[in-house]
């Protein structure tokens, strides 16, 4: 964070001070991190008191001190030096994470709120100096490019951007407070679940460049239709000003058509001629990798990407594209795509084990596009007589959709030819995703239902052999990660999975 008083702070947040009595305790530097864990609180910190599903930040107030915590920021006293909010609002029913489930007196969202006016100022003040902010939203590949981002930047100037998928009420002005005087570029992932969210993200931190990457179908059931996916996404690029530029893959039409909401210049990106920024000649590696020549302006180069999945194409477009506005040259460009693997886990890891059996973990979440995605991957990576595994637990919150999607990715299976389905779940969408796969022609033991994640362990510890690929996806909830994890720990040599 930059450099700022508890005084200062107070008076930013709207709070009084709490077992600060001098002024010259209230000129304490925070020239730490802010946190709201307090084992993360390092010295010159600021912690955040906020509810949790066990605890109550506020218990751990004295303990985030001791780590060098300068100051509490709370919704009561602590027994600490504290920056104290009062809880004069309901908790909200419209926040985007469970961060504020068990805010059962408004406490949380009074801190949060707090957090919110900090972060804007912080990063109004920021901007003054020249930082570049950078927004991403889309129903797929946030994190991917966010990731791709950071790496395409990083050659320019020093880059802030969250670990893992931060981009909530949370996340993302936590992710702001990283941000210093000597940071160039802040990247910002940016999800919602109503709308509004993004609206509200982007008032704290308002994006001079943001991309906006596809309109898919992740929450429809929070939602209620691809249209109101598309309104919300569209606050992204609402939200830039005039002077900024707004990144479109217009290969998606509902994205192609924000053009039309913002008054930023509007850059397109595509995998067709015509774009400002698009790419031709794509094929795919053994492991899924594209390679592709990347157009911009009248230049071109060869790109060979390091994660895996056509679908990165399109992502690492977007990436470029925000380069270019940057400055970056197209070799920049090629050479930073060239070595940015998968950097937040569980998202298309591909691990070939010793005994010969490789693994693609993509545990982190699913929604239909991703799973089609996924499943395409896997049906490359296999072809030429590899046995391919689709190891599937459930898509989350697909509302009514549910049933429909699930039988449609079990009968994508079938069509992209995958030698074994194995749906993990026995509830309505795995039933269906399982009897979608067997109406599509599978039969036999190519479509297996099983209970859990440690049946279908047991089932691929005494199946799987040299040659073979699994691909293991399902929504973060079932237990999957972990089942990619021992996968990739199981080789043969530790009696994990046979040779053939
Ligand atoms: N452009 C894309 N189209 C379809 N699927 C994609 C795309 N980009 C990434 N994916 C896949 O979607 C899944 C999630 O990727 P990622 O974590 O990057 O997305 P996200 O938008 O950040 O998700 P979340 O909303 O959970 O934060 C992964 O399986 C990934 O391979
Ligand atoms: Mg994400």
């Amino acid at each position: 964070m930059i450099d700022l008083t508890i005084a200062e702070i107070a008076h930013i947040v709207g709070g009084t001070l709490a077992d600060i009595s001098t002024d010259e305790a209230a000129a304490t530097h925070v020239t730490g991190t802010v946190e709201f864990d307090s084992r993360a609180v390092g010295p010159g910190g600021l912690f955040l008191a906020l509810p949790g599903a066990r605890s109550d930040g506020h218990v751990f107030a004295a303990a985030a001190v001791s780590k060098g915590a300068v100051a509490v920021l709370a919704a009561r006293p602590v027994g600490v030096p504290a920056i104290v909010v009062t809880p004069d609002v309901a908790p909200s029913g419209d926040q985007m994470s469970g961060v504020l489930e068990h805010d059962t007196d408004g406490s949380g969202a009074a801190v949060l709120a707090a957090l919110a006016r900090l972060a804007s100022a912080v990063a109004a003040r920021l901007v003054d100096g020249g930082l570049t902010i950078v927004g991403v939203t889309g129903s797929s590949g946030k994190t991917s490019t966010k990731d791709l981002l950071a790496a395409v930047l990083t050659p320019l100037g020093e880059v802030i951007a969250p670990p893992g998928s931060f981009n909530n009420e949370l996340g993302h002005p936590w992710t702001v407070l990283r941000a210093t005087e000597s940071t160039d570029y802040l990247v910002l992932e940016m999800s919602a679940r109503h709308r509004g969210n993004i609206a509200a993200l982007a008032a704290i931190a308002r994006p001079s460049i943001a991309v906006v990457l596809n309109v898919g179908t992740a929450h429809l059931g929070e939602f209620g239709s691809r249209e109101a996916i598309a309104e919300t996404k569209g606050e992204l690029p609402q939200a830039v000003p005039a002077s900024g530029a707004v990144i479109l893959n217009v290969d998606d039409t509902a994205v192609a058509a924000m053009a039309a909401k913002t008054a930023a210049r509007v850059v397109r990106v595509s995998r067709s001629p015509g774009a400002d920024v698009w790419a031709d000649g794509v094929t795919l590696d053994e492991l899924a990798r594209p390679r592709f020549t990347l157009h911009a302006g009248d230049g071109e180069v060869d790109v060979a990407l390091a994660v895996h999945g056509d679908h990165h194409v399109s992502n690492a477009l977007c990436a470029a594209a925000v380069a270019f506005e940057c400055g970056a040259t197209l070799q920049q460009v090629a050479d930073a795509l060239a070595t940015a693997g998968p950097a937040s886990r569980h998202r298309m890891q591909v691990v070939d084990r010793p005994d010969g059996v490789t693994i693609v973990n993509d545990a982190y979440n699913a929604n239909p596009d991703s799973m089609r995605a996924g499943l395409k991957a896997l049906a490359w990576m296999a072809r030429g007589g590899r046995r391919s595994w689709a190891v599937l637990g459930e898509m989350a919150e697909l509302g009514d959709d549910a049933i429909s999607e699930h039988d449609n990715i079990g009968r994508l299976a079938v069509r992209l030819d995958v030698s074994r389905l194995i749906v993990i779940g026995t509830g309505r969408a795995m039933s269906a995703m399982h009897h979608g796969a067997v109406m599509e022609g599978s039969w036999g033991s190519e479509a297996t239902m099983v209970a859990d994640a440690d049946a279908a362990l047991a089932l691929l510890r005494s199946e799987l052999r040299a040659g073979d690929v699994v691909l293991v996806k399902g929504s973060n909830s079932a237990g999957l990660g972990a089942l990619a994890d021992v996968l990739i720990a199981d080789s043969a040599d530790q009696g994990g999975a046979p040779t053939a």
